[in-house]
Protein backbone atom coordinates (compact mmCIF):
# COMPACT_ATOMS: atom_id res chain seq x y z
CA UNK A 1 0.00 0.00 0.00
CA UNK A 2 1.05 3.41 -1.00
CA UNK A 3 2.68 5.55 1.71
CA UNK A 4 1.06 8.83 2.50
CA UNK A 5 1.99 11.72 4.24
CA UNK A 6 -0.46 12.53 7.40
CA UNK A 7 0.29 16.14 9.02
CA UNK A 8 0.62 14.90 12.36
CA UNK A 9 1.89 18.57 14.18
CA UNK A 10 1.26 22.02 14.00
CA UNK A 11 2.90 25.23 15.40
CA UNK A 12 3.50 29.13 14.44
CA UNK A 13 5.26 31.85 15.48
CA UNK A 14 5.10 35.84 14.54
CA UNK A 15 7.71 38.01 16.42
CA UNK A 16 5.92 40.40 18.91
CA UNK A 17 6.53 43.85 17.29
CA UNK A 18 3.69 44.98 15.69
CA UNK A 19 3.12 47.93 13.16
CA UNK A 20 -0.46 49.33 12.66
CA UNK A 21 -1.49 50.77 9.52
CA UNK A 22 -1.35 53.80 11.23
CA UNK A 23 1.63 53.91 12.22
CA UNK A 24 2.87 53.27 8.56
CA UNK A 25 0.44 56.62 7.50
CA UNK A 26 2.32 58.31 9.50
CA UNK A 27 5.87 57.82 7.48
CA UNK A 28 4.23 57.18 3.92
CA UNK A 29 1.58 58.81 1.80
CA UNK A 30 -0.94 56.51 2.97
CA UNK A 31 -3.90 55.53 4.89
CA UNK A 32 -5.50 52.70 7.09
CA UNK A 33 -8.60 53.10 4.92
CA UNK A 34 -6.74 52.78 1.55
CA UNK A 35 -4.82 49.93 3.12
CA UNK A 36 -7.77 47.77 5.20
CA UNK A 37 -9.82 48.39 1.85
CA UNK A 38 -7.39 47.39 -0.86
CA UNK A 39 -5.66 44.67 1.15
CA UNK A 40 -7.56 43.65 4.47
CA UNK A 41 -4.39 44.42 6.02
CA UNK A 42 -4.39 46.32 9.88
CA UNK A 43 -1.14 45.27 10.98
CA UNK A 44 2.00 43.16 10.34
CA UNK A 45 4.09 41.58 12.66
CA UNK A 46 7.81 43.05 12.50
CA UNK A 47 11.44 41.23 13.24
CA UNK A 48 13.53 43.65 15.28
CA UNK A 49 15.49 43.27 18.96
CA UNK A 50 18.36 41.07 16.76
CA UNK A 51 15.83 38.33 15.20
CA UNK A 52 15.82 37.00 11.92
CA UNK A 53 14.75 34.51 9.79
CA UNK A 54 16.45 31.53 11.98
CA UNK A 55 14.93 32.63 14.68
CA UNK A 56 11.02 32.42 13.98
CA UNK A 57 11.73 29.21 11.87
CA UNK A 58 13.02 27.85 15.25
CA UNK A 59 10.01 28.98 17.39
CA UNK A 60 7.60 27.71 14.66
CA UNK A 61 9.71 24.53 14.51
CA UNK A 62 9.81 23.78 18.00
CA UNK A 63 6.03 23.91 18.30
CA UNK A 64 5.49 21.89 15.88
CA UNK A 65 7.60 19.27 16.83
CA UNK A 66 5.70 19.51 20.55
CA UNK A 67 2.27 19.67 18.47
CA UNK A 68 3.43 16.22 16.78
CA UNK A 69 5.18 14.74 20.37
CA UNK A 70 8.18 14.30 18.74
CA UNK A 71 11.85 15.26 20.13
CA UNK A 72 13.19 15.69 15.87
CA UNK A 73 12.47 14.61 12.51
CA UNK A 74 14.01 12.52 9.53
CA UNK A 75 14.51 15.64 7.44
CA UNK A 76 13.57 19.52 8.12
CA UNK A 77 12.54 21.47 5.22
CA UNK A 78 12.73 25.54 5.24
CA UNK A 79 10.53 27.34 2.93
CA UNK A 80 11.93 30.51 2.60
CA UNK A 81 12.18 33.67 0.47
CA UNK A 82 13.79 35.35 2.82
CA UNK A 83 17.00 33.38 4.57
CA UNK A 84 19.87 34.94 6.95
CA UNK A 85 22.53 34.68 4.46
CA UNK A 86 22.66 33.98 0.98
CA UNK A 87 25.27 31.43 1.84
CA UNK A 88 25.32 29.24 4.06
CA UNK A 89 21.27 28.12 4.24
CA UNK A 90 19.60 28.48 7.21
CA UNK A 91 18.21 25.18 7.39
CA UNK A 92 20.97 23.98 8.84
CA UNK A 93 21.02 26.04 11.30
CA UNK A 94 17.62 25.84 12.15
CA UNK A 95 18.00 22.10 12.54
CA UNK A 96 21.15 22.61 14.76
CA UNK A 97 19.03 24.91 16.95
CA UNK A 98 16.51 22.52 17.04
CA UNK A 99 18.47 19.83 18.42
CA UNK A 100 18.48 18.25 15.25
CA UNK A 101 22.39 17.73 14.00
CA UNK A 102 23.33 15.69 11.76
CA UNK A 103 19.57 15.66 10.08
CA UNK A 104 19.04 16.28 6.36
CA UNK A 105 18.22 19.78 6.45
CA UNK A 106 17.56 22.28 3.34
CA UNK A 107 15.83 25.43 2.02
CA UNK A 108 13.62 25.37 -0.79
CA UNK A 109 12.66 29.18 -2.36
CA UNK A 110 9.33 29.07 -4.31
CA UNK A 111 8.26 32.60 -3.30
CA UNK A 112 4.80 32.99 -1.91
CA UNK A 113 4.27 29.53 -2.87
CA UNK A 114 7.19 27.98 -1.21
CA UNK A 115 5.16 26.15 1.81
CA UNK A 116 3.21 24.00 -0.68
CA UNK A 117 6.78 23.36 -2.49
CA UNK A 118 7.68 22.37 0.84
CA UNK A 119 4.84 20.16 1.57
CA UNK A 120 5.07 18.28 -1.70
CA UNK A 121 8.88 17.43 -1.17
CA UNK A 122 8.09 16.50 2.51
CA UNK A 123 5.15 14.31 1.10
CA UNK A 124 7.36 12.37 -1.73
CA UNK A 125 10.33 12.09 1.43
CA UNK A 126 7.39 9.85 2.48
CA UNK A 127 6.39 8.16 0.08
CA UNK A 128 9.67 7.93 -1.36
CA UNK A 129 10.82 6.09 2.05
CA UNK A 130 13.28 7.89 2.33
CA UNK A 131 11.69 9.67 5.58
CA UNK A 132 9.45 8.71 7.93
CA UNK A 133 8.87 12.51 9.55
CA UNK A 134 9.52 15.23 7.89
CA UNK A 135 9.07 19.02 9.31
CA UNK A 136 8.41 21.52 7.43
CA UNK A 137 8.85 25.17 8.33
CA UNK A 138 7.77 28.05 6.38
CA UNK A 139 9.69 30.81 7.60
CA UNK A 140 9.95 34.90 6.16
CA UNK A 141 11.38 38.48 7.63
CA UNK A 142 10.43 40.44 4.25
CA UNK A 143 9.81 43.29 6.00
CA UNK A 144 13.68 43.32 5.48
CA UNK A 145 13.04 43.23 1.60
CA UNK A 146 10.87 46.45 1.32
CA UNK A 147 11.83 49.81 0.55
CA UNK A 148 10.73 51.47 3.66
CA UNK A 149 9.38 54.50 1.38
CA UNK A 150 7.72 52.82 -1.15
CA UNK A 151 4.06 52.95 -0.25
CA UNK A 152 3.09 50.28 -2.90
CA UNK A 153 5.05 46.92 -0.74
CA UNK A 154 5.87 48.26 2.39
CA UNK A 155 2.45 48.31 4.47
CA UNK A 156 1.75 44.90 2.80
CA UNK A 157 4.44 42.77 3.94
CA UNK A 158 4.81 40.96 7.36
CA UNK A 159 7.48 38.64 9.05
CA UNK A 160 6.38 35.66 10.72
CA UNK A 161 6.65 31.67 10.61
CA UNK A 162 4.34 28.71 10.22
CA UNK A 163 5.77 24.75 10.22
CA UNK A 164 4.14 21.35 10.31
CA UNK A 165 5.15 17.99 10.77
CA UNK A 166 4.35 15.05 8.42
CA UNK A 167 4.28 11.62 9.20
CA UNK A 168 4.15 7.85 7.01
CA UNK A 169 0.73 6.83 7.43
CA UNK A 170 -2.52 6.22 4.87
CA UNK A 171 -4.97 8.33 2.85
CA UNK A 172 -8.09 7.27 5.22
CA UNK A 173 -6.26 8.77 8.09
CA UNK A 174 -7.24 12.30 9.32
CA UNK A 175 -4.53 14.37 8.59
CA UNK A 176 -3.57 12.91 5.19
CA UNK A 177 -2.24 15.34 2.68
CA UNK A 178 -4.11 13.49 -0.33
CA UNK A 179 -3.04 15.37 -3.23
CA UNK A 180 -0.70 18.50 -3.95
CA UNK A 181 -0.28 20.05 -7.46
CA UNK A 182 2.42 22.20 -8.51
CA UNK A 183 3.33 24.75 -11.24
CA UNK A 184 5.89 27.52 -12.58
CA UNK A 185 6.07 29.84 -15.09
CA UNK A 186 9.45 31.83 -15.96
CA UNK A 187 8.04 34.09 -18.42
CA UNK A 188 6.19 35.57 -15.52
CA UNK A 189 8.96 36.60 -13.56
CA UNK A 190 9.04 39.92 -13.19
CA UNK A 191 5.51 40.18 -11.85
CA UNK A 192 7.81 40.03 -8.30
CA UNK A 193 11.60 40.61 -8.16
CA UNK A 194 14.32 41.61 -5.44
CA UNK A 195 17.13 42.11 -7.97
CA UNK A 196 19.35 43.36 -5.61
CA UNK A 197 22.14 41.40 -4.37
CA UNK A 198 21.33 38.53 -6.93
CA UNK A 199 24.22 36.91 -8.99
CA UNK A 200 22.67 38.70 -12.02
CA UNK A 201 22.77 42.58 -9.89
CA UNK A 202 26.41 41.34 -9.17
CA UNK A 203 27.49 40.80 -12.22
CA UNK A 204 26.48 43.69 -13.48
CA UNK A 205 28.26 45.79 -11.11
CA UNK A 206 24.61 46.90 -9.59
CA UNK A 207 25.16 47.53 -5.86
CA UNK A 208 21.02 48.83 -5.76
CA UNK A 209 19.71 47.31 -2.22
CA UNK A 210 17.59 44.48 -2.37
CA UNK A 211 14.32 46.25 -2.53
CA UNK A 212 10.84 44.05 -3.32
CA UNK A 213 9.28 45.21 -6.66
CA UNK A 214 5.66 44.12 -7.85
CA UNK A 215 3.20 44.60 -10.44
CA UNK A 216 0.31 44.36 -8.00
CA UNK A 217 -2.54 44.66 -10.82
CA UNK A 218 -1.11 41.77 -12.94
CA UNK A 219 -0.16 39.66 -9.76
CA UNK A 220 -3.67 40.01 -8.67
CA UNK A 221 -5.05 38.94 -11.61
CA UNK A 222 -2.43 36.13 -12.26
CA UNK A 223 -3.19 34.79 -8.68
CA UNK A 224 -6.89 34.54 -9.16
CA UNK A 225 -6.97 32.64 -12.28
CA UNK A 226 -4.01 30.23 -11.66
CA UNK A 227 -5.73 29.77 -7.75
CA UNK A 228 -8.65 28.73 -9.31
CA UNK A 229 -7.29 26.44 -11.74
CA UNK A 230 -5.05 24.71 -9.44
CA UNK A 231 -7.61 24.21 -7.02
CA UNK A 232 -9.87 22.58 -9.44
CA UNK A 233 -6.99 20.34 -10.48
CA UNK A 234 -6.29 19.48 -7.30
CA UNK A 235 -10.14 18.56 -6.23
CA UNK A 236 -10.00 16.74 -9.07
CA UNK A 237 -6.84 15.11 -8.41
CA UNK A 238 -8.07 13.82 -4.98
CA UNK A 239 -12.19 12.96 -6.15
CA UNK A 240 -13.79 15.71 -4.29
CA UNK A 241 -16.70 18.06 -5.31
CA UNK A 242 -16.10 21.38 -4.46
CA UNK A 243 -19.40 21.50 -2.27
CA UNK A 244 -17.54 18.75 -0.06
CA UNK A 245 -14.50 21.46 0.64
CA UNK A 246 -15.35 22.68 4.02
CA UNK A 247 -12.37 25.95 3.81
CA UNK A 248 -10.09 27.13 1.53
CA UNK A 249 -6.89 28.29 2.83
CA UNK A 250 -5.03 29.96 0.99
CA UNK A 251 -1.88 32.25 0.49
CA UNK A 252 -2.84 35.23 2.43
CA UNK A 253 -1.63 37.88 -0.27
CA UNK A 254 -5.18 39.97 -0.38
CA UNK A 255 -8.25 39.44 1.17
CA UNK A 256 -9.74 40.60 -2.36
CA UNK A 257 -8.20 37.63 -4.00
CA UNK A 258 -9.09 35.00 -1.24
CA UNK A 259 -12.70 36.48 -1.56
CA UNK A 260 -12.66 36.48 -5.38
CA UNK A 261 -11.54 32.91 -5.62
CA UNK A 262 -13.93 31.90 -3.30
CA UNK A 263 -16.55 33.37 -5.83
CA UNK A 264 -15.46 31.89 -8.78
CA UNK A 265 -14.95 28.33 -6.87
CA UNK A 266 -19.16 29.08 -6.09
CA UNK A 267 -18.01 28.90 -2.14
CA UNK A 268 -19.53 30.86 0.33
CA UNK A 269 -16.62 34.34 1.13
CA UNK A 270 -16.46 32.78 4.87
CA UNK A 271 -15.47 29.79 3.37
CA UNK A 272 -12.04 31.27 2.70
CA UNK A 273 -10.10 31.26 5.86
CA UNK A 274 -8.49 34.76 6.26
CA UNK A 275 -5.55 35.99 8.36
CA UNK A 276 -4.48 38.61 6.52
CA UNK A 277 -5.88 41.42 8.73
CA UNK A 278 -3.35 40.85 11.40
CA UNK A 279 -0.17 39.65 9.59
CA UNK A 280 0.17 40.94 6.32
CA UNK A 281 1.76 38.85 3.47
CA UNK A 282 4.03 36.35 4.98
CA UNK A 283 4.73 34.64 1.43
CA UNK A 284 6.02 31.03 2.50
CA UNK A 285 4.42 31.06 6.22
CA UNK A 286 0.85 32.31 5.25
CA UNK A 287 -0.58 28.93 5.08
CA UNK A 288 0.38 27.83 8.04
CA UNK A 289 -0.27 30.80 9.76
CA UNK A 290 -3.86 30.57 8.81
CA UNK A 291 -3.46 26.82 9.26
CA UNK A 292 -2.91 27.94 12.90
CA UNK A 293 -5.35 30.69 13.02
CA UNK A 294 -7.88 28.37 11.58
CA UNK A 295 -7.46 25.50 14.30
CA UNK A 296 -7.24 28.03 17.38
CA UNK A 297 -10.29 30.30 16.39
CA UNK A 298 -12.25 27.22 16.31
CA UNK A 299 -12.97 27.32 12.81
CA UNK A 300 -11.13 24.06 11.44
CA UNK A 301 -11.97 21.32 12.81
CA UNK A 302 -11.02 17.79 13.22
CA UNK A 303 -12.42 15.82 9.83
CA UNK A 304 -12.79 18.87 8.13
CA UNK A 305 -11.97 18.90 4.46
CA UNK A 306 -9.35 21.70 3.61
CA UNK A 307 -7.93 23.25 -0.18
CA UNK A 308 -4.69 25.24 -0.18
CA UNK A 309 -3.73 27.76 -3.53
CA UNK A 310 -0.96 29.96 -3.64
CA UNK A 311 0.45 31.92 -6.08
CA UNK A 312 3.74 34.11 -6.15
CA UNK A 313 7.04 35.13 -7.33
CA UNK A 314 8.51 33.26 -9.87
CA UNK A 315 5.89 32.74 -11.06
CA UNK A 316 4.79 29.24 -9.00
CA UNK A 317 1.36 28.07 -7.91
CA UNK A 318 -0.07 25.23 -6.31
CA UNK A 319 -2.66 23.67 -4.28
CA UNK A 320 -2.71 21.02 -1.73
CA UNK A 321 -5.81 18.89 -0.75
CA UNK A 322 -6.36 17.55 3.12
CA UNK A 323 -8.31 16.22 5.82
CA UNK A 324 -7.77 18.24 9.01
CA UNK A 325 -6.53 15.72 11.90
CA UNK A 326 -7.28 15.68 15.68
CA UNK A 327 -4.37 17.96 17.42
CA UNK A 328 -2.88 19.79 20.24
CA UNK A 329 -1.38 22.56 19.51
O1 LIG B 1 2.21 37.33 -2.45
C1 LIG B 1 2.53 37.16 -3.79
C2 LIG B 1 1.40 37.49 -4.66
N1 LIG B 1 1.01 38.86 -4.47
C3 LIG B 1 -0.20 39.25 -4.78
O2 LIG B 1 -0.98 38.42 -5.17
C4 LIG B 1 -0.53 40.72 -4.67
C5 LIG B 1 -1.52 41.07 -5.74
N2 LIG B 1 -1.81 42.48 -5.85
C6 LIG B 1 -2.51 43.19 -4.92
O3 LIG B 1 -2.84 42.66 -3.88
C7 LIG B 1 -2.90 44.60 -5.24
O4 LIG B 1 -2.67 44.86 -6.60
C8 LIG B 1 -2.18 45.67 -4.39
C9 LIG B 1 -2.66 45.60 -2.95
C10 LIG B 1 -0.68 45.44 -4.46
C11 LIG B 1 -2.50 47.07 -4.91
O5 LIG B 1 -3.91 47.25 -4.92
P1 LIG B 1 -4.62 47.80 -6.25
O6 LIG B 1 -6.04 47.93 -5.91
O7 LIG B 1 -4.26 46.87 -7.37
O8 LIG B 1 -3.98 49.22 -6.41
P2 LIG B 1 -3.10 49.80 -7.61
O9 LIG B 1 -1.72 49.27 -7.53
O10 LIG B 1 -3.85 49.64 -8.88
O11 LIG B 1 -3.08 51.31 -7.21
C12 LIG B 1 -4.29 52.09 -7.15
C13 LIG B 1 -3.94 53.47 -6.64
C14 LIG B 1 -2.72 54.08 -7.36
O12 LIG B 1 -2.94 55.47 -7.48
P3 LIG B 1 -3.42 56.09 -8.89
O13 LIG B 1 -2.36 55.72 -9.86
O14 LIG B 1 -4.75 55.44 -9.16
O15 LIG B 1 -3.52 57.54 -8.58
C15 LIG B 1 -1.60 53.85 -6.37
O16 LIG B 1 -0.56 54.82 -6.51
O17 LIG B 1 -3.59 53.41 -5.25
C16 LIG B 1 -2.31 54.01 -5.05
N3 LIG B 1 -1.63 53.32 -3.95
C17 LIG B 1 -1.80 53.69 -2.68
N4 LIG B 1 -2.51 54.69 -2.11
C18 LIG B 1 -2.45 54.79 -0.78
C19 LIG B 1 -0.81 52.25 -4.01
N5 LIG B 1 -0.41 51.91 -2.77
C20 LIG B 1 -1.01 52.81 -1.92
C21 LIG B 1 -1.00 52.97 -0.54
N6 LIG B 1 -1.73 53.97 0.00
N7 LIG B 1 -0.30 52.16 0.28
Amino acid sequence: MARSAVLCGLGAWVPPHVVTNDDLAALLDTSDEWIRTRTGIRQRHVIGDGLSTVDLAVEAGARALKSAGLSEADYLVLATTTPDRLCPPTGPEVATRLGMTGVPAFDVAAGCSGFLYGLQTGRALIAGEIADTVLVIGAESLTTLVDPDDRGTRPLFGDGAGAVVLRMGADDELGAVLGVNLHSDGSLSELITVAGGGARARAAGDTAPAHITMHGRATFAHAVKHMEEVTRQTLAQVGWDITEVDHVVGHQANARILHALAKRLGLAEEQAVVHIEEVGNTASASIPLALHHGVVTGRIKPGDRLVMPAFGAGATWGAAAMTWPQLEI
